[in-house]
């Protein structure tokens, strides 16, 4: 699609009202379930009306009798929950556009389909209004400007740039049209919005993937170009390439895709540079094999099948999706071990998605695990964090992940319509040793976050009870809670609202265990798999420590300040939590500090 960055950028601030003067398309009713819509007048986009209770309906775009694209789109029948815009610039040269719809809806009678809402309030205007005003559009974690997104995918980082690709549905809030959407930042807090980077083709629609810059030219594409694989979701799974020569903000497929033909189900190619062995290497998900297969290349185009792990390894229950492989120190020894990410849905310690991961060696054919079949490590103990992957190139040696905040559980459910769901924050990874000598991934938010802290309200340290000792909290903040837990039996964190809503965090003293009960955080009711209490193990065997806690208008993150545990939950509260509350069960516990950071 061909909307401007400026448009991109303006559309933000532009609220537009569709007066009755507004171009209207032309529409034609065929059989009981085939509409034409023929663009007659000059105009960016054709507005269409949105009930998501609708089926989809199958949209071609005709141009001189050509389909140029199709997509699926929940057009509305009696009720219009939002509108999406198809952007008309690419055709506006070509020559008329006309929609040929196909519904499948069950209209017994012509007069059915023709009394659909959305025939009579289609516009074409040049304006599309993204001003968003649901209450749980997060404040500060990367959302679409609207539409639904799935998985962070295809990151690299470029001349100062952080580039960020996701899973995209343009035309609708709910999973469909695969398309990777992208935004940038240059402080991974601040995102800019651009025009979707690759769309989908005859081959399929366009799933998760990545990107790397490929500095000596390997690909025969010219040096910096950046290369992107992603897989092709048609009848089949096949990996295919594309390259950009704008620094990811337009990709041209390669002609001769697939690079990868697969013949089952094998998806989210990632790859990166291995120095050691001067080429390519390649982590694809076998997915229902539950499996990670690692190929080799010294071009980015010819791949070689070199080894897959995972049979039996590990969280097996469901599909293995998203994965990655990186080297990283255990920190403050100079040893180095390699890691493999591997998401899986369903099949996550909460239920559903998660992200885990292995430790072990990889010598650039093969992934060899340090522990054995049985064991399970996940990156974080939350229900809302799902194909978490890294930013290839990233500067200082630094090793950045983001993840989806959501969980396919209820993922096309949650409360919010415009928009649906949002990335984690960008968080930095190393390695330390767990007091059982084993070694963990140690996961912090990324340095950048703490730009977001505003002003703050210092408390000193004070010793609490079973009656419990309140302050107030901003809606969106970043909580620092400093704590000895003194031989208590367990210390609770409670958030709550004016409604009586609250989330309860309880470290469990006696286990080291840290939890979050989000059973009465709000609405809860969407799913039967939304209400939850999740438990993360602190690995650590100390009685003192310090979490950062992130709230966002629909999201908690639990950090612990030296990264052994991290926990991502989503809530939505009829009103922002305004209340911290702190006490302590069997015995007292000591509050060592606490900072109460307003978001900027
Ligand atoms: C993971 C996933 C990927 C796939 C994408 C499709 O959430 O299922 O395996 O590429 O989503 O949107």
């Amino acid at each position: 699609m061909k909307i401007s960055n400026t448009l991109f950028a303006t559309f933000a601030a532009t609220a537009i009202t569709l007066t009755a003067s507004a171009a209207k398309p032309e529409i034609m009713q065929l059989g009981a379930a085939n509409t034409l819509v023929r663009i007659t007048e000059p105009g960016k986009f054709l507005i269409m009306p949105v009930q998501e209770s609708m089926p989809d309906q199958k949209v071609d775009i005709l141009v001189n009798g050509k389909v140029q694209q199709t997509i699926f789109v929940r057009l509305a029948d009696s009720n219009i929950d939002y509108s999406v815009p198809l952007d008309l610039t690419p055709y506006t040269d070509k020559g008329e556009v006309l929609l040929n719809i196909t519904s499948e809806v069950d209209c017994t009678h012509s007069r059915q389909a023709s009394n659909f809402v959305c025939w009579e309030n289609m516009e074409i205007s040049d304006e599309f209004d993204t001003a968003n005003t649901e209450k749980y559009r997060p404040a500060f974690h990367h959302t679409p400007l609207y539409g639904w997104m799935n998985d962070p995918n295809g990151m690299f980082y470029k001349d100062g740039v952080w580039h960020l690709y996701y899973q995209y549905n343009p035309y609708g809030s709910k999973w469909q049209n695969m398309t990777w959407g992208h935004s940038s930042s240059t402080d991974l807090v601040n995102w800019e919005h651009h025009p979707l980077a690759i769309e989908a083709d005859g081959l399929g629609t366009v799933f998760s993937g990545s990107a790397v810059v490929d500095e000596k030219g390997t690909a025969g594409f010219g040096d910096n170009t950046v290369i992107a694989l992603y897989t092709g979701a048609g009848a089949s799974q096949i990996q295919n390439m594309a390259y950009s020569h704008d620094n990811g903000e337009t990709f041209t497929k390669y002609p001769g895709n697939p690079v990868i033909p697969n013949r089952d189900e094998a998806r989210d190619p990632n790859m990166f540079w291995h120095e050691p062995t001067q080429q390519w290497v390649l982590v694809l998900a076998h997915a229902l094999e539950h499996e990670i297969q690692f190929y080799t290349s010294p071009n980015l185009i010819d791949w070689t099948l070199q080894s897959a792990f995972g049979k039996g390894y590990g969280a097996q229950n469901g599909v293995w999706e998203c994965p990655d492989l990186f080297e990283l120190e255990v920190e403050g020894t100079g040893e180095k071990k390699w890691v493999l990410i591997v998401n899986i849905n369903p099949g996550g310690p909460m239920g559903g998605s998660a992200a885990q991961y292995f430790i072990g060696d990889f010598d650039g054919k093969t992934f060899t695990p340090d522990n054995g079949p049985e064991v399970d490590k996940w990156m974080d103990w939350g229900k809302d964090h799902y194909a978490t992957v890294s930013w290839s190139n990233a500067p200082d040696s630094r090793r950045t992940v983001i993840g989806w905040m959501s969980n396919w559980q209820y993922a096309n459910e949650v409360p919010t319509k415009q928009f649906r769901s949002a990335n984690t924050l960008p968080r930095d990874l190393s390695l330390f040793r767990g007091p059982d000598g084993d070694i963990y991934l140690k996961t912090v938010p990324s340095p950048e976050v703490s730009a977001l802290r505003g002003a703050v309200k210092s408390y000193g340290k004070s010793t609490v009870g079973e009656k419990a000792r309140s302050y107030t909290i901003p809606a969106l903040c970043e909580l620092e809670i400093g704590y000895d837990l003194m031989g208590c039996r367990a210390l609770d964190l409670t958030l709550s609202n004016a409604e009586g809503e609250k989330v309860v965090m309880t470290i469990n003293a006696d286990k080291h265990e840290f939890l979050m009960d989000r059973n009465h955080s709000g609405h809860t009711d969407f799913s039967a798999h939304f209400p939850a209490v999740t438990t993360a193990p602190m690995l650590t065997d100390s009685d003192n420590g310090r979490l950062r806690i992130f709230i966002d208008n629909s999201s908690i993150e639990v950090f612990d300040a030296d990264g052994r545990f991290v926990m991502t939950n989503l809530v939505f509260p009829e009103s922002p939590y305004t209340t911290l509350s702190v006490s302590a069960a069997g015995g007292k516990a000591r509050i060592t500090s606490l900072n109460v950071f307003s978001i900027n």
